[in-house]
């Protein structure tokens, strides 16, 4: 699936969402300042910049060697490994707590990944997650105009964590204690149209992998349906996730 794609790209097409919605998550997870937090699935860092932030001491792990070398890059004091959720190289009760944002949707295996998340969280210490929610999510426009031209089209509705209920079922079968769930949301402003469509054909995530099977025709198509549906700009995009938290 296309995360193997450069840092820029990412952040053009996700990034913009999922740095406010960093803030808010960690203020759902209820971090502990000083707390040595695991950032799961870290893509380039918007999480992990914001854990950061709060003056936590920071490692993340990330499947994607771009995004890995990115992460590197840019915060030189944290570790940051290549590996995925569901193998998880750290040894049981290493950190205070292990946060994925916009990732349980992707691991192959999210009970085991949820799991792994929590063997290497000291007991009393927190799991989070969060994922977009399929009808109200970041990527609701795009798949939207999408089903008016293609109804069937596979979105990433029906992927794990993704309606209301699900993270906190998957947290249960993680084995998970106390687990509370919740809206969260970020609205972000989209100065133009070409802005907002431009990064869905960069190839990230499976938007973007639906956008470069199209042909020409088929691609201009769909952005003459998304323009008429959401104008030239500027129009503002609310974007809901589901989040969850258990207790180790
Ligand atoms: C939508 S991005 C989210 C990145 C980052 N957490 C953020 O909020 O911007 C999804 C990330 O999950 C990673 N990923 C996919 N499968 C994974 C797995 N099984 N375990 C951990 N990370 C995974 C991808 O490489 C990608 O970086």
């Amino acid at each position: 699936m296309g995360f193997d794609v450069s840092p820029e790209a990412y952040t053009r097409y996700m990034g913009r969402y999922a740095e406010p919605l960093a803030e808010i998550f960690v203020a759902f997870a209820g971090v502990s300042a000083g707390d040595a937090v695991l950032d799961v699935g870290c893509g380039p860092g918007a999480l992990t910049a914001r854990l950061l932030s709060t003056g936590g001491k920071v490692a993340a792990i990330d499947p994607s060697q771009t995004f890995v070398d990115a992460a590197r890059e840019r915060f030189p004091d944290v570790e940051v490994s290549l590996g995925r959720a569901e193998e998880l190289p750290y040894a049981t009760a290493t950190f205070g707590a292990a946060l994925a944002q916009l990732v349980v949707h992707f691991m192959a295996d999210p009970v085991a990944g949820l799991a792994q998340m929590a063997r290497v969280t000291r007991p009393g210490g927190v799991v989070a997650a969060c994922v977009w929610d399929g009808p109200t999510g970041a990527l609701a426009p795009f798949w939207d105009a999408v089903h008016t031209i293609d109804p069937d089209a596979q979105d990433e509705a029906l992927l794990s964590g993704a309606h209301q209920g699900h993270l906190t079922e998957l947290f249960g079968d993680a084995g998970l204690r106390e687990v509370a769930e919740d809206g969260i949301r970020v609205d972000v402003v989209h100065p133009t149209f070409e802005e907002w469509w431009e990064p869905y054909t960069f190839g990230v995530g499976p938007a973007g992998d639906y956008v470069q099977n199209l042909d020409d025709d088929g691609r201009s198509r769909l952005e003459s349906v998304a323009r008429e549906r959401l104008g030239d700009g500027p129009f503002t995009v609310p974007a809901t996730a589901w989040a969850a938290r258990g207790t180790v």
